[in-house]
């Protein structure tokens, strides 16, 4: 079920928005190689088909969970089975690296690293900005002059130390408001309290000024589905985007989370049009944390994992539709590791199921509609 053939991977950078980086590619001979060249099919190619575009894969990744992954062996195999990259899902935010204000704590996320090295997976790095999972004492930063100290401190460190290795980062993560009013409403939280909006900018020229060739992501949940609050943020979202490529903003790649609600349904064509309209200025476009809340769906199991499965070809027809995705990652690989139920318990006691493989470790459909998409079919 792996997507693509088992042929040797070298550890690769996913590309950026692919035409940069389409002369320095060689005919593809490794699998990773050929992950890099698919990628690598400009946008405007991509929508345009060819021979080239209908063979290229998309690479395919999960986010791994740090506390078990040095121990669950299984899980560790199932993640070098199906996956081209990883990206930690808590170990590079700032509650575990910067848990103390004056160390910083790289354990986990250099064993993540390092799992990813030996078996021959990319690194996607996640977040280096976020309004939440913040250690309590960022609450305490009283200045703009304090709060750009550590930013400043912290993007540095953490860029430089996996430069080379990590060359994707989703530099700020879900600047919006949960629930905007307007579409200029963006995210609160002590990062603009004490920076103004101008901390996105900040961040986006710091990271750049460490790893100036690197992949730099403006990440964003809740703007997929046809609720209004969906397509307000939609708008708030993008209006972002092009003020900050107004402002000369070092942003080249955008984030669709793709936290996908199963019983609401895609804004199929919204999202089509945001994306074509994203690869048109020149950016990248990932979906970064694709499940499929399942809360609301029938309780019979081949049921609801043919409604997850539905819903991800949904979405990911429509992002491919209007572009091609350096990147197709869910959030967790696995439904025995899932953040789902923390929020969207269900009502019967049974199990979330919102990822493509099950607690026992068995793919389900929505691998195969992913697999679809990915392999160019
Ligand atoms: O740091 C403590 C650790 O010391 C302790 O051993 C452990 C025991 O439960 O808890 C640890 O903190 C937890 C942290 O994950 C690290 O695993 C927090 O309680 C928990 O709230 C936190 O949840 C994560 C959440 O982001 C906040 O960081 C979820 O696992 C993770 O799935 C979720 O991911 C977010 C993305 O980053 C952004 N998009 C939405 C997505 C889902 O909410």
């Amino acid at each position: 079920m792996r997507i693509g053939d088992p042929t040797p991977r070298r550890m690769g950078d996913l590309s950026q928005s692919g035409c940069k980086k389409a002369v320095l590619l060689k005919p593809p001979v490794t699998r990773r190689e050929l992950i890099i060249g698919a990628a690598a099919v400009p946008a405007a190619a991509a929508l345009g088909g060819g021979v080239a575009a209908a063979r290229a894969r998309v690479p395919f990744g999960a986010a791994a969970n740090h506390h078990v992954l040095p121990t669950d062996q299984p899980y560790r195999a199932a993640l070098a089975r199906h996956c081209d990259v990883l990206v930690a899902e808590s170990c590079m935010k700032w509650e575990i690296i910067r848990a103390r204000r004056e160390t910083y704590d790289y354990t986990h996320a250099d064993a993540l690293v390092a799992f990813a090295k030996t078996n021959a997976l990319a690194v996607r790095g996640h977040t280096l900005v976020w309004c939440e999972a913040n250690p309590d004492w960022v609450k305490t930063l009283a200045t703009a002059r304090e709060a750009d100290h550590e930013l400043s401190r912290h993007i540095e460190r953490t860029v430089s130390r996996y430069r080379g290795t990590i060359t994707s980062w989703d530099v700020v993560n879900e600047p919006i408001a949960e629930k905007p009013l307007s579409d200029k409403d963006l995210r609160p939280g002590q990062w603009p309290t004490l920076l103004g909006p101008r901390y996105i900018d900040t961040a986006f020229k710091l990271a750049a000024s460490v790893d100036p060739t690197g992949q730099r992501v403006l990440n964003e949940y809740g703007i997929e589905g046809t609720s209004a609050r969906d397509r307000l943020k939609r708008a708030a979202f993008r209006r972002l985007i092009l003020d900050l490529k107004d402002r000369g903003v070092a942003i080249n790649a955008v984030g669709l989370q793709a936290h996908l609600d199963g019983a609401i349904d895609v804004d199929v064509d919204g999202i089509a049009k945001f994306c074509a309209e994203m690869a048109s200025l020149g950016l990248a476009v990932l979906v970064t944390e694709l499940d499929v809340n399942d809360m609301m769906l029938p309780a019979n199991h081949a049921e609801r994992d043919a409604l997850v499965a539905k819903r991800t070809r949904d979405f990911l027809g429509a992002v491919f539709a209007g572009c091609r995705p350096d990147l197709v990652c869910t959030w967790g690989l696995t439904d025995r590791y899932t953040w789902v139920p923390t929020y969207f318990k269900r009502r019967d006691g049974d199990k979330n199921r919102p990822l493509p493989l099950d607690a026992d470790l068995k793919p389900k459909p929505m691998l195969d509609a992913i697999q679809h998409f990915c392999r160019g079919a």
